[in-house]
């Protein structure tokens, strides 16, 4: 990794991009409600040669005022360019209408986070989701995940899913090469990571471990599939560390988990799955380490990430840093025997053994 090392921007565009910040609530909604008006396709619609206020209005069935705020604040902020009257799209404003990603990241931003965000600092000095609040009464989002309501709980998986949907095929190959004959899937969420092992080998076991309320919605996933014969399912609150873990498997597989917990809990947890991996076996940890990203705007992202976690989720856990998160490993006493870096879209694949 080779940014944030140097401050490259002149005072121009530093003074610019402060603007850009002070003003990010406000232009956040602005843009949201160009694309969900229908603003960003109309004026994506009429190509090169553009459409004027007057045209776009009706069609989106807006008043002129709320259009006219509405466009012009696209232009400020780079979605829309005007030349003669007519509007036409940026590429920003193309992604901001087509790219998966940057739908996704939107609607998790806006469903999940961004009520809840007003609270950030209380949350930073209570070490406390504050935010939570603005979606249900739970200690953790993890109690309320499945009863989430809605428009938060679609934004919340579509988000989860979409992150580490498309790491799940990669990773596959590198578990499999091991041959395993039972997998403990810990944080088994909804049961994808289960479904494609069953789907890839014939005679592969694996244990569910998740919160029982999580576990509902995996085994009736599992069910409708017709591989019950061969998965078990071992409900747990994992934060308590009397809670042990079903031993003798030899893999262990934890993806988009271990960033749930503080330092200190992840250390429990790793020692849990120490104490339960056969000799031989091997701890699979698939985790986005902000660090470990081709691209600054993808630590970007997970530096945002981390403060869901701080505000939402649980208040103590984060996208870590792998320097930090790589001590933590050793601390339990196991060792990384092979890493493979940017697996999907941002994920690092840990391969782990005990010492
Ligand atoms: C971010 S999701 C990751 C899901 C899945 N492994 C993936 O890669 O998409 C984290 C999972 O950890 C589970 N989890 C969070 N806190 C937990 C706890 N205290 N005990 C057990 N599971 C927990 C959640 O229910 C959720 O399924």
């Amino acid at each position: 990794m080779n940014f944030f090392t140097k401050d490259n921007k002149t005072a121009f565009e530093a003074i610019s991009s402060a603007q850009f910040i002070a003003f990010a609530p406000i232009l956040f909604q602005a843009s949201k409600a160009l694309r969900d008006f229908g603003i960003l396709e109309a004026v994506s619609k009429s190509g090169e040669e553009g459409i004027t206020l007057q045209e776009i209005y009706p069609q989106v069935k807006l008043s002129e005022y709320g259009a006219r705020v509405l466009l012009e604040a696209g232009l400020g902020i780079g979605l829309l360019l005007r030349n003669n009257d007519k509007y036409t799209i940026t590429k920003t404003g193309h992604f901001i209408l087509n790219d998966r990603m940057t739908r996704v990241n939107m609607d998790f931003s806006n469903d999940v986070c961004y009520e809840g965000m007003f609270s950030l600092a209380d949350s930073i000095k209570e070490g406390k989701p504050t935010g939570l609040k603005a979606l249900g009464d739970w200690p953790t989002i993890y109690e309320g995940l499945s009863i989430l309501p809605q428009p938060a709980k679609d934004s919340w998986f579509h988000f989860d899913h979409y992150y580490s949907d498309g790491s799940f095929d990669l990773a596959l190959k590198h578990v499999f090469k091991y041959h395993p004959k039972h997998i403990l899937d810990i944080g088994a969420n909804t049961g994808k990571f289960t479904l494609k092992s069953m789907a890839k080998d014939p005679d592969v076991k694996v244990t569910l471990l998740d919160l029982p309320i999580q576990l509902n919605v995996a085994r009736q996933n599992i069910e409708k599939a017709g591989y019950s014969d061969r998965v078990g399912y071992h409900p747990i609150d994992i934060l308590i560390d009397a809670n042990r873990f079903p031993k003798g498997a030899d893999a262990i597989w934890m993806s988009q988990f271990l960033d749930c917990f503080s330092e200190d809990e992840i250390v429990s947890i790793l020692k849990r799955c120490h104490e339960a991996i056969s000799d031989d076996g091997h701890i699979f940890i698939m985790e986005t380490f902000w660090d470990k990203q081709k691209f600054e705007v993808g630590a970007f992202s997970l530096q945002m990430t981390s403060l869901y976690f701080t505000n939402l989720a649980n208040g103590n856990s984060q996208m870590y840093d792998s320097a930090v998160f790589n001590k933590l490993i050793d601390k339990a006493g196991l060792k990384i025997v092979e890493q493979i870096d940017q697996v999907g879209v941002s994920h690092t694949l840990q391969i782990c053994k005990r010492k």
